[in-house]
């Protein structure tokens, strides 16, 4: 008789999927991913020493589930002095980070392939200027909720790394993801603040156009962490 497993699965915010590059890309990726990308998990990062060669502040944003990069990219051209980390799973949208950061020879940008949740352990706490999450996975059934990056025990190791007067900027055309944000914000002390009017400046990405092409209205909360 099979044994009955009582471990739970991880709580995971993404569907694990392999998608495989075309052989060209792919060496191209694997020699930019030792040159460009940080391991997810390692020693604490040195913003200072990760920086020094962009001689910016450094100010950290760190950029989760940046998906096909488009947002990235565009961001990180028009902001050079913002030093700029993007984490996500999805191995085409890394690749293409990766080939921006070196077409540009940026050193502002650094990348992260993998899941912000076991990255954050290397952020040093009250460290970062900026979280951004836009257009999170929805998760949209109830049994799925658990499942959201905001949720309250990840919103805290968020805001702990956060510095005061940084900010958590989260996107979302999920009418229920706007509430379960406001609520879930809202009950964490050190954060203030809620939704704001779209800004002009974040980019439209190929997410939020298929959400208005169907008819979804994006919400853009923004909260500072003010103690
Ligand atoms: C719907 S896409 C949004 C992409 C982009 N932010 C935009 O606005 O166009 C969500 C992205 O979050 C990534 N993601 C989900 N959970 C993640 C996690 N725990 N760590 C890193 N990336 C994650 C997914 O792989 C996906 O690329």
């Amino acid at each position: 008789m099979r044994g009955v497993s009582t471990s739970h699965p991880p709580t995971r915010s993404f569907q694990p999927r392999r998608r495989a590059l075309p052989p060209a890309r792919a060496e191209r990726y694997q020699r930019l991913l030792t040159q460009w990308a940080l391991p997810v998990t390692g020693e604490m990062l040195c913003f200072e020493d990760l920086f020094a060669a962009a001689g910016c502040n450094p100010e950290v944003v760190l950029d989760i589930g940046f998906g096909g990069g488009e947002g990235l990219i565009e961001l990180a051209a028009i902001r050079p002095a913002e030093a700029l980390i993007g984490v996500d799973v999805h191995t085409p949208g890394v690749a293409t980070v990766l080939e921006a950061i070196d077409t540009e020879g940026w050193q502002h940008v650094r990348v992260v392939e993998g899941d912000v949740l076991e990255l954050l352990p290397r952020i040093p706490v009250s460290s970062l200027a900026g979280v951004r999450l836009f257009f999170p996975d929805p998760w949209p059934k109830n049994k799925q909720r658990h499942r959201r990056l905001a949720r309250p025990d990840v919103v805290t190791r968020l805001v702990d790394r956060l510095r005061i007067g940084g900010t958590l900027h989260v996107a979302t055309d999920i009418a229920d993801y706007a509430t379960q944000t406001l609520a879930v914000c809202g009950a964490e002390p050190r954060l203030s603040g809620g939704i704001v009017p779209r800004p002009s400046w974040r980019p439209l990405t190929r997410f939020e156009r298929r959400g208005l092409d169907e008819g979804r209205t994006p919400t853009d909360l923004i909260y500072e962490r003010t103690s």
